[in-house]
């Protein structure tokens, strides 16, 4: 027999090879939190139903709010020879309470159900981080002056000037994009919210469990039924995940403009200075490197997702040890998406964009061009695909002078000589970038009104979304404050039924059924 917690059945122990290549120690660190307070609504769920003796529960909940202030003060370490956080805390609480005690923790449970759950806890918190850098970084693009509305831009398709457009009319399309990676991560943050604690090994269990309780003493919304699923599902992670990879992606596409946009070439923006660097040897250089890393860090978490879908693809259902390589590189997509949310939201803050350059790029590459085919469908009565044909001819001609639309007279004699005249001045207004810019007023059009409405729906976004994050983050704080002053006063000898009764009805409610929460 080996001194390991599983030791009985062994005569040997493993190697230390085999155990620096199975052990998660150093990814458990984050779960610590959520392995207390789960062990904590465990034990507590355990002595209400009578499934270990109150005598023992309330000993054990006293070990556990001794390592939660262990842990809280920093100074809770776990041995690596322990293989993970949850041999840690146990062998913890039976060091501290012997085995006669302490060994009555591990009732009715298995590390198959603690670690999804743990996951699952620790998720829901970065999803609520995320969701919350995401708000700051939307409300930092919404945050733009009156002036922008009008401040030119060139608008693309193709990586060639299309359409001018405006920098408020840029900063809400990034707003808009970045509200739909807040729905994903909320999505993603509903599958985490379902407790997978009481599904024990993969069958469920003869004890008379209550997993209700254990539930909403973690503040899940539901409770993921069937034991099977619940142990081996990785579903919730990789959606994550995916939105990590999705979020990473959309803010690689913002980087790739301002690398771009900042250039000589475009010379459209600035980035500010505390956001570039230099070079070694090139004294004049400027290098927006936070942007070129937001956009190479976007591989990160593609990366991610790739290796979590492939991890799960083969693996059975029921717990497999290839199920425990879910945590390392999420970890990294997880810092690697909040940490460039969070300072692409300061790089965003001092943006310096150019519209007089913006402006003259629009006049350079033809930009207005189709104002001209809309103003001889809509003045001349021409069909489009004919109006498109004349412009498309001037723009052709001028091109051959070596012109642009800024000769308003050379257009003129050009049109006429099409047979479509149109008088200089009516050019010169229509061919103007900001004349375009103004008249799509069409709903998510450039209009000054167009952006100015789109802004006012995101920005109710915002705030229904940030209501939301208020909501949620409160309901897990209760559920912990709750969940740990039921420990308390039950480790100081409190009733424990009357006790944990009397906190239960202060818990949040559990929001229905898994199966039955909205698609
Ligand atoms: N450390 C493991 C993980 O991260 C916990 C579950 C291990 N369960 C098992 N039967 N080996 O997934």
């Amino acid at each position: 027999m080996t001194d390991k917690l599983w030791g009985g059945r062994f005569d040997e122990d493993i190697t230390t090879e085999v155990l620096e290549y199975t052990l998660t120690t150093d990814v458990d660190v984050r779960l610590v939190f959520a392995d207390l307070w789960q062990d904590i609504a465990h034990v507590l769920m355990l002595g209400r139903r009578n499934i270990i003796p109150e005598q023992h529960a309330r000993a054990i909940l006293g070990a556990l709010l001794r390592l939660w202030e262990l842990h809280e003060r920093g100074e809770l370490t776990l041995r690596p020879e322990l293989e993970d956080v949850h041999f840690n805390i146990e062998q913890m609480v039976i060091e501290d309470l012997g085995r006669e005690t302490g060994g009555h923790m591990h009732t009715a449970r298995s590390r198959n159900d603690q670690v999804s759950t743990d996951a699952r806890m620790y998720l829901r918190r970065v999803h609520l981080d995320a969701v919350s850098a995401n708000l700051a970084l939307v409300e930092e693009l919404l945050s733009f002056p009156e002036e922008d509305l009008l401040a030119i831009l060139p608008g693309y398709t193709h990586s060639q000037a299309a359409q001018p457009v405006s920098v408020g009319f840029w900063k809400t399309a990034h707003a808009s994009m970045l509200l739909r990676d807040v729905r994903r991560l909320r999505g993603a943050y509903e599958r985490a919210d379902e407790s997978a604690l009481g599904a024990c090994a993969l069958a469920g269990t003869s004890f008379p469990l209550d997993r209700e309780l254990t539930a909403r003493l973690l503040g899940f919304g539901a409770v993921l039924s069937h034991a099977l699923d619940a142990t081996s599902a990785r579903d919730y992670l990789i959606e994550g995940a995916a939105a990590f990879a999705l979020g990473s992606n959309n803010l690689s596409r913002m980087a790739e403009e301002i690398v771009l946009w900042s250039g000589h070439e475009y010379s459209l923006v600035e980035v500010p200075d505390a956001y570039a660097t230099g070079s070694s040897i090139m004294p004049q250089k400027k290098n927006p490197v936070v942007a070129e890393l937001t956009r190479g860090r976007a591989g990160r978490t593609a990366g991610t997702l790739v290796q979590l879908l492939t991890m799960a693809k083969g693996v059975t259902l029921g717990y497999s040890c290839d199920l425990q390589d879910d945590k390392p590189f999420l970890w990294n997509a997880i810092d690697t998406y909040l940490s460039t949310l969070r300072i692409v939201a300061g790089q965003t803050r001092g943006l310096r964009f150019d519209s007089k350059r913006g402006e003259d790029l629009c006049w350079d590459n033809f930009s207005t061009a189709t104002e001209l085919a809309n103003h001889l469908v809509s003045e001349h009565g021409l069909p489009f695909r004919e109006a498109h044909h004349v412009s498309g001819s001037l723009v052709s001609a001028l091109i051959k002078r070596g012109s642009t639309l800024r000769d308003t007279a050379a257009s003129a004699e050009i049109l006429a000589g099409l047979g479509h005249p149109v008088e200089e001045a009516v050019l010169a207004h229509i061919f103007d970038p900001r004349t375009a810019v103004t008249s799509y007023t069409s709903p998510g059009g450039t209009s000054p009104r167009s952006v100015e409405a789109v802004r006012g729906e995101l920005r109710a976004a915002v705030r229904e979304h940030g209501r939301w994050l208020e909501e949620t983050r409160q309901r897990l704080e209760t559920a912990h404050t709750l969940t740990l002053q039921a420990a308390r006063q039950i480790a100081e000898g409190a009733e424990l039924a009357k006790t944990l009764d009397a906190v239960a009805a202060e818990l949040p409610a559990l929001h229905g059924s898994a199966a039955l929460t909205t698609p």
